[in-house]
Parts: structure tokens; C-alpha cells; sequence
């Protein structure tokens, strides 16, 4: 028996015994795979009219929402695999589409599969000429994410049969057509955000190497990428196709939960990602980068940070408490990229913040290392994407990881519908005042409320 296998045997054997103090009643609550249920600390009351003791985790800092079994994160060890393979190893060996294929469906694809199923992403990568409609109304210079957000969500529309979602086959239509839109769509919105034309999909091509067409293609009959920067992408989309159970990913659970179509849970997913506390971190950070602009004046900026003024971007995360395996195979990309775009001389001011951070007191003592969105910025500014895209270039791939979420969600049928409880502070009842009746309560610009 494995060390993982004797930790989970004994767990499910285990119980957690509890004294109320408030009563002295004695509680044995079940531990199954390393959890107690939160519905049994509802048995823990001290009368008949209390509804029973909650867990308070705000941030959902220490509460599991569900079984999984496609991705494992150990932070405390540096340690991240899709379906039991190393991080490290996909990226080395495999495609995007073949791990996109592993995320979602379980296992790595045999030949036959992999083609089938690159055929079957491909197919959908055109989108509805309304789509390009509905970019038009968007003003010029709107951001690009939420572009993908809102004609992710138009995209529902198109599509009533993704209302099936119990139903296998309308799960895999609707992943297909996710997957080959998700490239064309973000594309679309970067052209839109410039004023060029859009360039329609090319099959020929690779997944990666399509995107890079619709992106950048000028004139010619065909676009042809550069192969190190191909193979770089789809290594960053696969070091970004999934990771456990995040904002985004909660996101979208929250949303799926009530069985909504899944390009309205993706459409969530994408408006979590852009927060700059998430996916839109790494647009942050070459903003950040920028803004300090030299390795000379790193160290004043750290001494800026750590006055919890404003926090290093592309620094700490919720699990990772030791070095991001992401970033270390991110950090030997940007050398083969550079030899073909040139150096990227954020580099400089990145490697340096760094090195004066993971030496710092401050940032020792909490742990916190360089996330997948430190140097992933660089990369994508040194292949010629603009920063606003940034947050656009994380979706695409986790879109993969998002639908493998989706399928794990509503097949499991110990999930409900996402309702959590809160611990009410507010006013008791009041009566109501009538508004000829109510004081006045000062000059108008005095806040009522110091929150909003
Ligand atoms: N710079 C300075 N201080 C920080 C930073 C930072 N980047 N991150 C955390 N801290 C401090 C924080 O002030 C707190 O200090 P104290 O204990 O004195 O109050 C302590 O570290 C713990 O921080 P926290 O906010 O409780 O940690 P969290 O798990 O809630 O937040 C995080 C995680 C990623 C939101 C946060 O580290 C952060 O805001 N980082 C910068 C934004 C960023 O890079 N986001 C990308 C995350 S990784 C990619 C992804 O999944 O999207």
C-alpha cells in the first residue's frame, strides 16, 4: 500500500470527536477522505430553535466543494499533474490538444483518438457572422476580455441544445465547439480592439498556430508561424489548461450548479479570470514592470510593497507555498523565445524583483514565491500580443480545464444546486419610516454607508 493509499485508508476510518462547550454535548463526526461534512456540524446546537452550527470561511480559504479527480495541486511540495501526469512532462512532451484531451476525457489520446479529436476541435472554429456583428457594437477601445465575455455569453444564444446539459452527447458537441470557438473569438476581439480586418480560421494549421494567424495574418494567402514561438505557446497554454479548484473555476461551478448553459458558466469564468487578483495579474505585472522600468530601482518598489500599499503582481498564490513548477518551465521558454523576438528587457527588472524578493524577510516569512503570472507577461509582449490581451491568452487554455469542471460538476450527484449560508450582522426588524416622516441625515455627500 502506497503512503497516499494508507493516509486515505485510515482517513476513511477516522471519526472527529467534539465537546460544545455551550452544552457539553459530545459530537463524533465522520472524516472521510480528510474531510469532515459541513451539513453534520448542523447536528450541533444548543436548542431547539438554533439551526445549527456553520463553518465561516470567507474566501473559502479551508472548505473542499467537491471531489475531483483531474487536477492535483501540492503546494507546500511544488507539485502540479492533470489527471496523474507531471506538469513537467506534459509540457515537455505533449500538444495542447492532447492535453486538452487528457484534461477533459481522462486519459492521453491514442493516434487515432488525437486525430479525431483535432478534427472534431477544428471543425468548430468558425463562428456565426453575427458574432462579428456584435463585436462592431463594442466600442473601439473595449477591452478585449470583456469582449470574450460578452460574446461568450451572446454565444448561448446560437446554441439552445446547450441547455441539455445531463445529456453526454450535447456535452461533448458543446466542449468541441467551446474549444475551436474560444481561439477565434479572442482573436476576433483583439483584431476588433485594432481595427483590422478578422481572418478566418485555417485548418491547416495547428490550434496554436491558427490563433497566431487570426491574431496577427496581414496580407498573403497564409499565415505561417514561427515554430519556436508555436511550441512555446502551446506549452503556455498547456502549463494554463487547468488548475484545481480557483476563482474562475469556482465561477463557473457557481454558475453550472443551477444547470445554465455552459457558455454562460464559461462567460463567468472569464469575468472571475480578469480580475487583476487572478488571471488579469499577469497584464498587471508588465504594467508593474514597466512603471519600475529598471533593475536599479527594484529595491525602492520592493519597499513600496511591503507597506501594503499596493502588492508585488505576479507574487504569492492561495496554494503554492514553495516555487511554482509553471514558472520554472516558464523561466527556460523565455530564453528560446528570445533568440527568436529578441530580449525582452523586462526581463532584467523581473529576474531582479525576484531575486531582492525571495530574499526578503517579508516575503519569506509568508511564502510567497513568483506565480505562473510573472513571467508569462514577458513572454506573450515579446511574441507581440498587447498586455490587454494578456488575461485573454490564460482563458483560451482554461477553457479546457473549465469544461473537464463543468462535465466533473453535473455528473456528480452528490452537487446542488451552489447556495451558501451566511452569518447575518444586520439590523434587527425596524419599522418602517415613510419618507415625509424620516430626519434628514446631513449634506447628502455624508456616506450612509462606509462600504458603497
Ligand atoms: N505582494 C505583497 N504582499 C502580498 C502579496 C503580494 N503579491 N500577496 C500576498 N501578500 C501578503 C498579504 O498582504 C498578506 O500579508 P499579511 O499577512 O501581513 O496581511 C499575506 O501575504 C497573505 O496574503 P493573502 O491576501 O491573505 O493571500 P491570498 O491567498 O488571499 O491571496 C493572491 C493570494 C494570489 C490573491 C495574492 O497573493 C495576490 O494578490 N497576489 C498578487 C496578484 C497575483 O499575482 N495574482 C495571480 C495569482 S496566480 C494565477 C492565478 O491563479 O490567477
Amino acid at each position: 500500500m502506497t503512503a497516499h493509499a494508507a493516509a486515505a485508508a485510515s482517513a476513511t476510518s477516522s471519526r472527529l470527536s467534539v465537546v460544545d462547550e455551550r452544552t457539553g454535548a459530545r459530537y463524533d463526526l465522520p472524516i472521510e477522505d480528510g474531510a469532515v461534512r459541513a451539513t453534520d456540524l448542523r447536528h450541533i446546537r444548543v436548542g431547539p430553535d438554533d439551526r445549527g452550527l456553520l463553518c465561516y470561511d470567507p474566501g473559502l480559504f479551508n472548505t473542499a466543494t467537491c471531489k475531483s479527480r483531474i487536477t492535483y495541486v501540492d503546494g507546500e511540495r511544488g507539485i502540479l499533474r492533470y489527471r496523474g501526469y507531471a506538469i513537467e512532462e506534459l509540457a515537455e512532451r505533449s500538444t495542447f490538444l492532447e492535453v486538452a484531451y487528457l484534461v477533459v476525457k481522462g486519459e492521453l489520446p491514442d493516434r487515432e483518438r488525437l486525430a479525431m479529436w483535432t478534427r472534431n476541435v477544428a471543425v468548430h472554429t468558425m463562428v456565426h457572422e453575427n458574432v462579428k456583428k456584435f463585436l462592431e457594437g463594442f466600442r473601439y477601445d473595449a477591452n478585449p476580455m470583456g469582449m470574450l465575455v460578452g460574446t461568450l455569453g451572446a454565444l448561448a444564444t446560437f446554441y439552445p441544445d446547450a441547455l441539455q446539459v445531463l445529456d453526454v452527447e450535447s456535452r461533448r458537441l458543446q466542449t468541441r465547439r467551446l474549444l475551436g470557438k474560444l481561439p477565434t473569438l479572442a482573436a476576433y476581439a483583439f483584431r476588433r480592439s485594432r481595427g483590422l480586418p478578422y481572418v478566418d480560421p485555417d485548418d491547416e494549421l495547428s490550434y496554436v498556430g491558427n490563433f497566431l494567424s487570426m491574431v496577427f495574418k496581414r496580407s498573403g494567402p497564409r499565415y505561417r508561424p514561427d515554430p519556436v514561438i508555436e511550441r512555446a505557446l502551446d506549452v503556455l497554454f498547456i502549463l494554463h489548461a487547468d488548475h484545481e479548484q480557483n476563482c474562475s473555476t469556482n465561477a463557473l461551478r457557481c454558475v453550472a450548479s443551477s444547470h445554465a448553459d455552459p457558455y454562460s458558466a464559461v462567460a463567468a469564468a472569464v469575468a472571475a479570470l480578469g480580475g487583476p487578483r487572478h488571471g488579469g495579474a499577469n497584464e498587471a505585472v508588465i504594467r508593474m514592470l514597466e512603471e519600475i522600468g529598471t533593475a536599479g530601482r527594484v529595491r525602492e518598489a520592493i519597499a513600496q510593497f511591503k507597506t501594503g500599499a499596493r502588492r508585488l503582481m505576479g507574487f504569492g498564490h492561495r496554494v503554492y507555498k514553495s516555487y511554482d513548477p509553471r514558472v520554472k518551465i516558464m523561466k527556460a521558454l523565455t530564453r528560446q523565445v528570445f533568440e527568436v523576438t529578441g530580449r525582452n528587457p523586462l526581463i532584467d527588472v523581473a529576474v531582479e524583483l525576484e531575486k531582492i524578493a525571495l530574499e526578503d524577510e517579508y516575503f519569506v516569512s509568508r511564502r510567497l514565491y513568483p506565480n505562473l503570472d510573472f513571467y508569462s507577461g514577458i513572454l506573450y509582449q515579446a511574441m507581440g500580443f498587447p498586455p490587454g490581451l494578456f488575461p485573454v491568452l490564460f482563458a483560451i487554455p482554461r477553457t479546457a480545464g473549465w469544461l473537464a469542471q463543468w462535465a466533473e460538476l453535473v455528473t456528480d450527484e452528490e452537487q446542488k444546486i451552489a447556495r451558501p449560508r451566511q452569518i447575518y450582522l444586520g439590523e434587527a426588524a425596524r419599522r418602517y419610516s415613510p419618507l415625509e416622516l424620516r430626519p434628514a441625515r446631513g449634506v447628502p455627500e455624508d456616506p450612509v454607508s462606509p462600504a458603497i
